[in-house]
């Protein structure tokens, strides 16, 4: 934003800068709260806490203040939900982190300034995340900023996890509380951890906290940092399996910098930890619907298709049936990705994928091979034979046809996305094959 060189540093959550004149600013860290670098800053002079988007609304009149409540509240509670409620946790430790302070203003970065109502906006905001927080599943992960390659991969693991639905709170081990650690660990369902440099005093103390506060069943991931003096990952997988907790993806080792197969290793890893917490909802999910209505829209029958794609240098396949044509001028074609598959991260508007149309009666062997279970991070085209589309994307040799797509939009349906591609190029091997059907009996599964 300045574009040019200027005097700066560095601050942890914590530091303080003396501006003169009594304004020493302190800092306080707020990952998550709309950003992941969230940081609040409290001038000590004024009592005045600027906190970015924290607290504030996309409200505008001719007050500067929140003179009036009734007026502003439907636009706070709004922007809660959509920037801050996702994130609910997070806005818990924020909160827990400024408890201490005076505040007398809360200068956020939209909407008024907050001055006559503080308790109350700040009570709100404890009160839906409480409320929020008590029904999600957790995953916590615990990982060391600057050391390694940690930072960057936890987030790339915390992505796919949030896929799944399931909140995510992302801790740093060397400025976390103890207390707070525990509390976590106590909360979550999952737990992640990034490792640590050994001679970390800190980030060995919380280990200790760690393994002290887990308990059985919670599902555990463990990272290789790629520090270079990594605290060593097996002994502490054997304790965390010695104290009855399920792995939930083998350990990853990060042996260089990471390419982007590791952060699709990483995505994935983090996909496989959510859908592990989250399978009873999807069972019930299965077994709840029995109605009418539920075997009306099983009459809605579809062909099989397979979609590949390739982005650099990582590709993905998915089985689909979800598959319609959607336009004809220009030609386009409509797919519904579930948010938590592994190729949702290779289909957003721009991206370029094949769809690959299954043959009636030879379709077995490709189904069986990509309905399979893949572990994170595997070539999901072992073994099949493909040759490369104009656009990358690998075309399965023994599909009846093929298309390839441009994404042009991506709709928001729920727990899928609806994914509309043009169409540039396509070929048929066999005119006279039929497409293979797919029909079901109640619409509740693909
Ligand atoms: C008959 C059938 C049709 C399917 N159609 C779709 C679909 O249209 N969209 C989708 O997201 N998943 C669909 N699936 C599920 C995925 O193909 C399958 O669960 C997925 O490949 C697992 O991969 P993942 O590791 O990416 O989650 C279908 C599954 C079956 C058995």
């Amino acid at each position: 934003m300045v574009h040019q060189p200027f005097k700066s540093m560095q601050v942890k959550s914590g530091e303080r800068l003396d501006l003169g004149n009594g304004h020493e600013l302190e800092f306080i860290s707020a990952p998550n709260l709309h950003w992941p670098d969230t940081i609040l800053t409290y001038d000590h002079k004024t009592s005045t806490l600027y906190t970015c988007d924290v607290f504030g609304m996309h409200y505008c009149d001719d007050h500067t203040y929140d003179e009036n409540i009734t007026l502003i509240e439907e636009d706070f509670k709004y922007y809660y939900d959509c920037l801050m409620g996702p994130n609910a946790r997070s806005v818990l430790t924020a909160l827990k982190r400024i408890e201490k302070l005076e505040i007398a203003t809360v200068a956020t970065g939209h909407g008024p300034l907050l001055q006559n109502y503080v308790s109350e906006w700040l009570g709100r905001y404890q009160n839906w995340s409480l409320e929020q927080a008590k029904t999600e599943t957790l995953v916590a992960i615990f990982y060391v900023e600057d050391y390694g390659y940690s930072e960057h991969l936890v987030h790339t693991i915390a992505h796919g996890c949030a896929k799944t639905g399931v909140a995510v709170e992302l801790v740093d081990l060397n400025s976390t509380e103890p207390q707070e650690v525990r509390e976590l660990v106590a909360q979550a369902s999952g737990l992640i951890i990034g490792m640590p440099a050994q001679s970390s005093v800190m980030a060995q103390a919380a280990l200790s906290t760690i393994l002290a506060a887990v308990h059985k069943k919670q599902a555990i991931g463990l990272l290789e940092s790629g520090g270079g003096e990594d605290e060593p990952i097996y002994p502490l997988r054997n304790k965390f399996q010695e104290l009855g907790l399920i792995e939930a993806f083998p350990p990853i080792l990060v042996k260089e910098i990471p390419t982007q197969a590791t952060e699709q290793l990483c995505d994935e890893a983090g996909t496989d930890i959510g859908q592990w917490l989250t399978r009873d909802r999807t069972i019930k999910q299965i077994k709840s619907i029995n109605s009418e209505l539920e075997k009306a829209l099983g009459r809605i029958s579809t062909g099989l298709y397979i979609i590949t794609a390739k982005k650099g240098e990582i590709q993905s396949a998915m089985f689909a049936s979800w598959v319609t044509q959607a336009s004809l001028e220009p030609l386009g074609v409509a797919i519904a990705v579930s948010k938590d598959r592994a190729i949702e991260s290779l289909m957003h508007v721009g991206d370029r994928f094949v769809l690959n149309v299954l043959e009636e009666g030879k379709y077995q062997g490709l189904m069986k091979h990509f309905l399979k279970r893949f572990a994170p991070g595997a070539d999901r085209f072992a073994g099949v034979k493909t040759y490369p589309a104009k656009n990358e994307s690998p075309v399965l040799a023994e599909a009846l046809a093929y298309m390839e797509c441009e994404i042009t939009s991506r709709m928001d349906c729920g727990d899928h996305w609806v994914i509309y591609s043009t169409v540039q190029t396509g070929r048929v091997a066999n005119l006279h094959a039929l497409t293979a059907a797919h029909h079901r009996k109640i619409g509740n599964h693909y």
